[in-house]
């Protein structure tokens, strides 16, 4: 029988159907074309949104925290900043990325575990005691420095210095849960014997000294580090990339992210996490980026200057120690708002991961407002 043929038995074939659907979901199954909608979207169906979380208003209770909020309260004293678009019950930053302040205080040793996430953390206040002890390198660290601690690396944190340390931890914790690969180890021991922190048992700026310089790389070095996906490289130094930033800074730079440099991993070039990518990008005074958008979403930390983002024609001031989201796929742009001083912001995308997927996809604005992808111009 055949609706078209017969309309008459329109009505009979539409409670037949309803009915189909009814047994269909019984059956934990439905018809591809009751949801083709939802999973063709022209457009990526994105609910996390653009958002700055501003220093000035987390710098009072960051301080708080440090005084009321012990350390047997909190392994880990971080104030997770979460996206206003997702849902409460997931900690997320952006879908893909967890961040928190995190305030250390003097004395303080935040026991030695190991974990699948990936982790970063960017330095914003120290007196330059604190530390991070990965896979037994100890590194003391000072603002604008990033270390990381790679998928299956032991690491303990602490600060042996007179002031609070604050950093900024950025996690792929929300992938590794969508995986439902999320595992964490607590307990380090040596000798057999429990412990809280690891000895150093690499020497002062071991990987620095060791991978640091562009272009050489030593043939006798241990380059195998925890799950050996990651840059054996952990400890970078803000004065290293700030110097990189100021030898290209009368170059053109990148039309949408001006003068910008990526971290890597000395081993084969990519990017230094499998998950996440990690950039410094100048903006010179008055500098005004082009607009474009992506299949993956950024969070920044600002390190120097003030200015802007607009993104999706909407104005996100920002200035230092901020944190700033560009959700997937909106729409966004760069502004330095001095005409005198630099703008430095610090950036970690889950770009690689969306490549290595094959789900990465970027439009480009030129100054026209000609739109392309791939190369292509994009019909209007
Ligand atoms: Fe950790
Ligand atoms: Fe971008």
């Amino acid at each position: 029988m055949n609706v078209q043929d017969k309309p008459e038995d329109g009505a009979a074939i539409e409670a037949e159907r309803t009915k189909m659907y009814a047994k269909l979901r019984e059956l934990n199954a439905y018809g591809f074309w009751t949801v083709q909608g939802e999973m063709e979207p022209p457009e990526p169906k994105v609910k996390e949104l653009a958002h700055v979380w501003r220093w000035s208003d987390f710098a009072p209770f960051v301080e708080q925290a440090s005084r009321i909020v012990p350390h047997e309260l909190a392994d880990r004293r971080g104030i997770v900043l979460h996206n206003p678009g997702l849902d409460m019950q997931r900690p997320s930053t952006t879908n893909t990325q967890y961040v928190a302040y995190s305030v250390y205080v003097p004395g303080e040793i935040f026991s030695a575990h190991i974990h699948s996430p990936a982790a970063s953390r960017m330095l914003l206040k120290s007196d330059g005691k604190g530390y991070t002890t990965v896979e037994g390198e100890k590194a003391y660290l000072e603002r604008g420095d990033l270390i990381t601690t790679p998928s299956g690396t032991w690491h303990d944190h602490g600060n042996e210095g007179d002031e609070p340390m604050v950093w900024v931890d950025m996690l792929d914790i929300p992938v590794a849960a969508f995986f439902n690969a999320g595992k964490f180890g607590f307990n380090y021991t040596e000798n057999g014997v429990q412990i809280p922190s690891q000895s150093a048992t690499r020497s002062q700026m071991y990987s620095r000294r060791f991978y640091g310089t562009g272009g050489v790389r030593p043939r006798f070095a241990e380059a195998r580090i925890g799950n050996d996906n990651g840059s054996p490289q952990l400890h970078w130094k803000y004065a290293d990339v700030r110097a990189a930033l100021n030898a290209l800074r009368d170059e053109s730079g990148d039309p949408y992210d001006g003068c910008i440099v990526d971290y890597v991993n000395v081993m084969d070039g990519g990017p230094i996490q499998k998950t996440q990518n990690f950039s410094m990008q100048l903006l010179r005074p008055g500098e005004h980026t082009l607009s474009h958008r992506h299949t993956s979403s950024s969070v920044y930390v600002v390190l120097e200057g003030s200015g802007s983002t607009i993104i999706e024609g909407e104005e996100h001031k920002w200035e230092e120690n901020d944190i700033f989201c560009v959700p997937t796929f909106k729409w966004h742009e760069h502004v330095n708002a001095s005409s005198t001083q630099d703008a430095v912001i610090y950036c970690v995308s889950d770009a690689p991961a969306v490549q290595k997927l094959g789900l990465y996809w970027e439009e480009r604005k030129d100054r026209k407002g000609t739109i392309t992808t791939h190369g292509a111009t994009i019909p209007s």
